[in-house]
């Protein structure tokens, strides 16, 4: 077993290393005074199933290339196998021709990862359910763990939310708000969003009326906050009492944070996917679980 944190994700290479009880492979990056990369494994990788984690999230092409420069080298030094834990995989969302002429950005990221010798992908919660099937990019093993089990953990650990309503903010939310709702044992709504710029978006009520109820919101990605205030309005129109939000990706653009706890939430948490301030979950247990299932 051997694991090693990508420039993006070390703090998390060394607390799944932690949990394998091993100590995380080592890594030697910075920069050439023109810009360029230098990157250097310390580690022997010789003969090894080799896990890297590295998450693609802020200046993703930066990070994109760290992890073509990384798996690449390790092949060439002779590791069996390389694994690519992605936490966030960017560029998952243009994953259609929204526009004529438009770049299928998911499709080229998905090729150049497999062909520096990437053997397996996983991801978390990746935001990609439109017309690209990740089997259609993907020839080689890619899997899409949830973390939403672990939020789920947390918010019943901060013991606030009275059996909450859960609800995702639109219709691509159904399936972590069925995951999130399953593990506290309570129902689940979703909302209707019509998105009309990239900061704005309308959400519009289903089904479900959250009067005299506390709710819990889910979603992968908070970027602008938009999107989740608007759910806290509807929500708050509708007569809600305690609301807390969890999401798997805390992108967080400037002011989103601030945005959303000005409309009194109780909690706004995320998971160490991105690392951020709310960044209270570890994803370590589950990519620690993987790791151990591929080097049986
Ligand atoms: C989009 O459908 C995603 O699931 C999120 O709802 C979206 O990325 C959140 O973006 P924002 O925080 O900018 O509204």
């Amino acid at each position: 077993m051997f694991v090693i944190g990508g420039p993006a994700s070390e703090p998390l290479a060394s607390k799944v290393a932690n949990e394998l009880g091993i100590v995380a492979g080592k890594l030697e990056v910075r920069r050439f005074p023109d810009g360029e990369r230098y990157l250097r494994v310390l580690s022997d990788v010789r003969d090894q199933n080799v896990s890297i984690i590295q998450s693609i999230h802020h200046t993703p092409d930066e990070l994109l290339f760290e992890y073509l420069l990384l798996a690449d080298t390790m092949k060439d030094l002779g590791a069996r196998k390389v694994i690519a834990f992605i936490p966030y995989f960017a560029y998952a969302r243009q994953d259609e021709r929204f526009q004529p002429g438009e770049a299928l950005s998911f499709k080229t990221v998905s090729k150049v990862i497999q062909s520096v010798g990437t053997d397996e992908i996983y991801t978390i919660d990746m935001h990609q359910h439109r017309v690209i099937k990740s089997s259609e990019v993907f020839r080689i093993p890619f899997h899409n763990l949830s973390a939403m089990p672990l939020l789920a953990n947390h918010i019943q650990k901060l013991g606030k939310l009275q059996n909450p309503l859960v609800i995702g903010p639109d219709a691509e939310a159904e399936k972590w708000a069925k995951l999130a709702a399953e593990r506290l044992h309570t129902d689940y709504d979703v909302f209707e969003k019509t998105r009309l710029g990239d900061a704005k978006v309308e959400v519009r009520p289903r089904r479900s009326n959250a009067s005299g109820r506390d709710v819990l919101i889910v979603d992968d990605i908070i970027s602008t906050g938009g999107t989740i205030v608007e759910a806290v309005n509807v929500l708050h129109g509708q007569g809600a009492k305690r609301i807390q939000v969890a999401c798997t990706h805390p992108i967080l653009a400037p002011g989103a944070l601030e945005k959303i706890k000005r409309t009194g939430v109780e909690d706004v948490i995320g998971t160490d996917t991105v690392p951020s301030p709310i960044s209270v979950v570890t994803v370590a247990p589950l990519i620690a679980e993987q790791v151990r299932k591929s080097s049986d």
